[in-house]
């Protein structure tokens, strides 16, 4: 198997993307720890990937969570092999309605706690090990009302072209996956239910492929990222957004 016994950390790893990612690693034979905030959403997506799977209730945005996890990793497993920075989401807000704490919990979330993430993990990770953290295509394209969001997403791909320079001669690649509009749970609270499917098909006009993603299309190219055949990739942002940003 393509990950035999492979350790990965899935952060976000209960529900939508992450837990596609979690599935995916698990079925090419990785042993997975999934964290979320609720515990009941966590223990469900643990019972669905099966055996290989732990999961930890974790708030990236505490860095005490993020310590106790890497706690944890180390005395279960030993190390890490491929770690995926998938938590992640923000609540639209127009300039003019942008509070303190709206900058605080987007930033939290989507940048701070991809830092102290990706520090805790590093400590367990060796030669061959990879990092993938999860951007967006909002990155270089936010809709209205995620200008914060957007300037977290390009911070965690500006954060990389440092850091891949500091690890130089580590063996550890590090790497940014930027989905566009990916049917989640997370994806489709955005919209009210009357409405979604409209904007569904919007979307998927907008795409080049035809359609908007699935979780497995985001999955799939973590797991290339993740495995030896990407060994000489290192830095990148990979849009999955069936060209949608590029036009
Ligand atoms: N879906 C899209 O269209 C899309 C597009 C571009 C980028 N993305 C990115 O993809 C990633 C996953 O999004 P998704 O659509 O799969 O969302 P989702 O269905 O809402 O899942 C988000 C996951 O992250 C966890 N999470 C959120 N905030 C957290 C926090 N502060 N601490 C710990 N865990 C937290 C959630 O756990 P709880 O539910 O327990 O809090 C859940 O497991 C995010 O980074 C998002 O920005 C998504």
């Amino acid at each position: 198997m393509l990950f035999d016994k492979i350790v990965a950390v899935i952060t976000g790893g209960s529900s939508g993307i992450g837990l596609g990612i979690a599935k995916d690693l698990a079925k090419r034979g990785a042993r997975v720890l999934i964290t979320g905030r609720n515990p009941e959403k966590l223990e469900q997506a643990v019972a669905e990937i099966g055996q290989q799977a732990s999961g930890m209730v974790v708030d990236i945005g505490k860095v005490a969570d993020i310590n106790a996890l890497f706690e944890r990793v180390r005395d279960q497993y030993g190390r890490v092999d491929v770690l995926v920075a998938n938590a992640g989401g923000a609540e639209p807000a127009p300039l003019r309605m942008i509070t303190e704490a709206h900058v605080d919990d987007t930033l939290n979330t989507n940048l701070r706690g991809v830092i102290f993430t990706v520090q805790g993990a590093l400590p367990l990770m060796g030669n061959g090990g990879s990092v993938i953290l999860i951007g967006s295509t909002a990155s270089i394209n936010p809709p209205e009302g995620m200008s914060v969001y957007g300037a977290a997403k390009a911070g965690v791909r500006n954060l990389v072209r440092a850091w891949i320079q500091e690890l130089k001669g580590s063996g550890i690649r590090i790497n940014v996956v930027s989905p566009g509009p990916t049917r989640t749970p997370g994806f489709d609270a955005y919209f009210p239910e009357e409405q979604a499917e409209g904007v569904f098909a919007l979307l998927a006009e907008k795409s080049t492929v035809g359609r908007i993603g699935a979780p497995e299309d985001i999955a799939q190219t973590v797991s290339f990222l993740a495995s030896e055949a990407a060994g000489y990739i290192n830095g990148i942002e990979l849009f999955v957004d069936g060209g949608a940003s590029q036009i």
